[in-house]
């Protein structure tokens, strides 16, 4: 495993998440700390501090984020913890929620006495069953042992968390629409401004984190800021858990330091692609995130800034590895039948304009492309940009120029000889 142990030196063991094991390696000890000497605004400017970045996909400044928050402004505020998870290809956080739930609870605790939150939540997908269980289980054990509810530790600090169960849908994990699906409404994302820390759920001031964001903030908060960036690099500090499946011998969740080099993880960390075959190409960050090719990467770090200057981005730490002989025609036909699926349908570029790729690419690939299908594409995916609610509609477009602008040639060949120059192999992902 390249860089330092998942989550800062959590080692994680059959009973990691219990609250026996949690606190027999210091567990609640920084919650202690943080109570007992440290003021709201001195925990928030430590998290400034630390540089640390979201992990939920955007890389928003947390600090930032924490300090719109006005405290003692007499309203109540809110904390909610991203646990949706619904970028395919991204299954850290639920490694977190079933290895580590007391890191998340410990982290959510001091978050809520930094922003003076008395109701949090963990909103986590319906079809989340072991990581539900093991959230809940531990939110049960933090009651049962006096570190929620009225008086946390016995001090003078109240908090609760609810654990909130979604219904699996794609946009409920998109901030606004989390809102909207906690209040027990259809789970639409909102137009802002309002920002949500000014106007979130219930109309009040609302801090929405990732799980991992979160995750980090006991660690940033015992060890502090400084020790925090000695990791990672200057503009990306810590690390970053990465979930990498697809064509790899050795797939799961990893955590690096940010900087680490691509191809090293790649081809020595996670033991190469899967059966000897050649790369072709890697989705880094889920599928919202532009594909690069194997020649891509061999340059690359590991880090917000090294992508982004590649032209991608590391997203929600979604990995996917593709191996050559996959077809990019089939691959970009299911991440569109996706994307047509989970458009709320609430902004006409998106509800139209994912039918619409949707169907041209059904076309292609059955054999009724016609030529100027490729611009189509490349039409739809630009007027989406910047024209939606919320990110998915810019995301499917993002996917689908990416794509197009690195694999044209497939889409050409498929469109003129009605099958995938791949010799009619059609396979997307398989085993083996
Ligand atoms: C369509 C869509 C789906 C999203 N799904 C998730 C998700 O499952 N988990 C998550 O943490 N963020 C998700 N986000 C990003 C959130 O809106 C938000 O930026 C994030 O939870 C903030 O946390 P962070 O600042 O700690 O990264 C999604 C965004 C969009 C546009
Ligand atoms: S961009 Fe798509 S998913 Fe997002 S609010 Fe608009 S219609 Fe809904």
């Amino acid at each position: 495993m390249p860089g330092r142990q998942l989550l800062m030196s959590f080692p994680v063991t059959a009973t990691s998440h219990a609250l026996a094991d949690y606190r027999a390696r210091g567990g609640y000890a920084t919650l202690e700390k943080a109570l007992a000497s440290m003021t709201p605004q001195q925990i928030t400017a430590e998290v400034t501090a630390s540089g640390l970045l979201g992990h939920g996909g955007a890389a928003f400044a947390v600090g930032r984020k924490w300090s719109v928050i006005r405290l003692n402004d007499g309203q109540p505020h809110y904390l909610c913890a991203n646990a949706d998870e619904g970028e395919p290809g991204t299954f850290k956080d639920r490694w977190i929620l079933e290895n580590a739930p007391h890191l998340l609870i410990e982290s959510m605790l001091i978050a809520s006495y930094a922003l003076q939150v008395r109701n949090a939540f963990v909103y986590i997908r319906g079809e989340f069953d072991l990581p539900f269980r093991r959230i809940q289980g531990a939110v049960d054990e933090a009651y049962a042992a006096g570190l929620l509810g009225e008086r946390v530790l016995g001090r003078d600090f109240a908090c609760d968390i609810i654990v909130y169960r979604g219904a699996g849908s794609y946009v409920c994990g998109e901030a606004s629409g989390l809102i909207t699906s906690i209040e027990g409404k259809r789970g639409y994302p909102r137009n802002r401004p309002p920002r949500l820390t000014v106007r979130g759920l219930y109309q009040r001031p609302t801090v929405i984190n990732n799980v991992e964001s979160l995750a980090n903030i006991t660690g940033i908060v015992r060890d502090g800021a400084e020790a925090f960036r000695k990791v990672g690099t200057a503009k990306s500090p810590g690390t970053q858990l990465i979930s990498i499946s697809g064509h790899i011998a050795k797939p799961g969740v990893y955590e690096v330091e940010y900087g680490y080099p691509f191809a090293k993880f790649i081809h020595e960390d996670c033991g190469g692609v899967l059966g000897g075959r050649k790369l072709k190409t890697i989705i880094p960050g889920g599928i919202s995130t532009k594909v690069l090719t194997a020649a891509e990467i061999e340059p690359l770090k590991l880090d917000h800034a090294s992508l982004a200057a590649a032209g991608s981005s590391m997203g929600s730490g979604g990995m996917i590895v593709i191996a050559e002989g996959t077809c990019m025609v089939r691959l970009l036909q299911v991440l569109l039948r996706f994307y047509h699926h989970e458009s709320c349908g609430q902004c006409t570029p998106c509800r139209e304009g994912m039918g619409w790729m949707h169907r041209i690419i059904d076309r292609i690939v059955g054999g009724e492309g016609r030529p100027e299908d490729i611009e189509r594409l490349y039409e739809i995916s630009h007027a989406n940009d910047g024209t939606t609610i919320c990110g998915m509609g810019d995301a499917a477009g993002y996917a689908t120029v990416g794509i197009l602008n690195k694999f044209r040639d497939e889409f050409e060949y498929f469109i003129e000889h009605k099958r995938s120059r791949l010799g009619g192999n059609l396979e997307v992902l398989p085993n083996a």
